[in-house]
């Protein structure tokens, strides 16, 4: 309610500095929100409900709490990766209002893997916690897996779940990684090291994907075959995409929100079909109220995230009914 009324306000700023201003908000802000409360076990993680915080709103594990306060059931953190970069130059994050949408090419500006850790160490919040990683833009394709690595590691004692983040169309060759022997190489690799991690921390942690809404059908039921060889936990869809069906901007980078509803919503269909249930699913993109919650759910999905709903202020008291 009250978002609402200042939302406009807030609209004033450039997106960068309404997105900072609102989440420090969010941390001195009194009361706490709900979303109705609707359990759900998963990878035998209690969920109170199945809405949570998607990745890159809250890069480095600095507003943990405050996102706590709206009640979510999850909150997933990152992009983060091995050392600390500055992403992308500005401007590099644009509101779209007249389409509900956003275009960003942040380029995983984050302040690295060992401030995010020692942010969840002051953090007071101990519901369900993700850490999507990644790798350093300087860092070749070809070596990759090295850097995931890094970040699988130095996560692992204080993740929930974590999240390989291969989609991001703002990291040059990174999508490369959802194919072929690039996706064998880098799938093998993770899941040796969950393997020796399980049995060091006596903990088995669920490793999810997430993948793109710009891949075609058959990708998708290639990325299915090797996701199940591979027996990888969870798979997030959708990142956002490169496509500008729907808007008028032709502006660099991945677009989220409104324009994004249907097309994230079929992939998460195909890959549902494709993998015959048997992976657990997280339904993101263009989630801009109830309805479009419940058409995830219809598609496939356990659990659903959110991300440019919140800015154009999706009522989170309804959006599970
Ligand atoms: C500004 C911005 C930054 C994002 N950064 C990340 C990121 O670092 N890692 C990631 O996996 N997804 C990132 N995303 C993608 C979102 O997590 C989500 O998958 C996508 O925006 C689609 O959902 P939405 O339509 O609800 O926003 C970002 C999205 C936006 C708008």
């Amino acid at each position: 309610m009250c978002y609402r009324l200042i939302r406009p306000l807030l609209f004033c700023l450039s997106p960068e500095t309404a997105h900072h201003w609102t989440l420090t908000a969010l941390k001195y802000w009194p009361f706490s929100h709900r979303i109705p409360d609707a359990p759900k076990t998963l990878w035998g993680l209690a969920f109170k409900n199945p809405i949570g915080v998607a990745a890159g709103l809250d890069k480095n594990g600095e507003y943990i709490d405050a996102l706590a306060k709206l009640g979510f059931g999850f909150i997933e953190i990152g992009t983060t990766t091995p050392q600390p970069q500055p992403g992308n130059p500005k401007p590099r994050l644009f509101r779209l209002p007249q389409s509900r949408a956003i275009i960003n090419r942040m380029g995983f500006n984050n302040q690295g893997i060992d401030a995010l850790i020692s942010n969840i160490k002051k953090a007071k919040y101990k519901g369900i916690l993700g850490i999507n990683i990644g790798k350093n833009a300087s860092t070749p394709i070809e070596n990759a897996l090295d850097d995931y690595l890094i970040c699988l590691k130095k996560a692992y004692p204080y993740a929930s779940y974590i999240t390989i983040n291969i989609s991001s169309p703002n990291t040059a060759g990174l999508r490369d990684l959802q194919h072929g022997e690039f996706l064998n190489h880098l799938l093998s690799g993770l899941k040796a090291e969950q393997g020796r991690l399980a049995e060091q921390y006596a903990r088995y942690l669920p490793l999810l994907v997430k993948i793109s809404p710009d891949l075609t059908e058959t990708e998708i039921q290639d990325l299915a075959a090797t996701l199940l060889r591979h027996q990888i936990d969870g798979v997030i869809a959708t990142n956002t995409t490169i496509s500008r069906e729907g808007v008028n901007s032709q502006e660099n980078g991945g677009l989220s929100g409104a324009p994004l509803t249907t097309r994230s919503t079929q992939i998460l269909h195909l890959l549902h079909q494709a993998l015959q249930g048997k992976i657990p699913l997280i339904g993101v993109g263009g989630i801009m109220n109830a309805a479009d919650a419940q058409a995830k759910f219809a598609a496939g999905a356990d659990l659903i995230q959110l991300y440019t709903g919140l800015i154009y202020g999706a009522d989170l008291r309804t959006i599970n009914e």
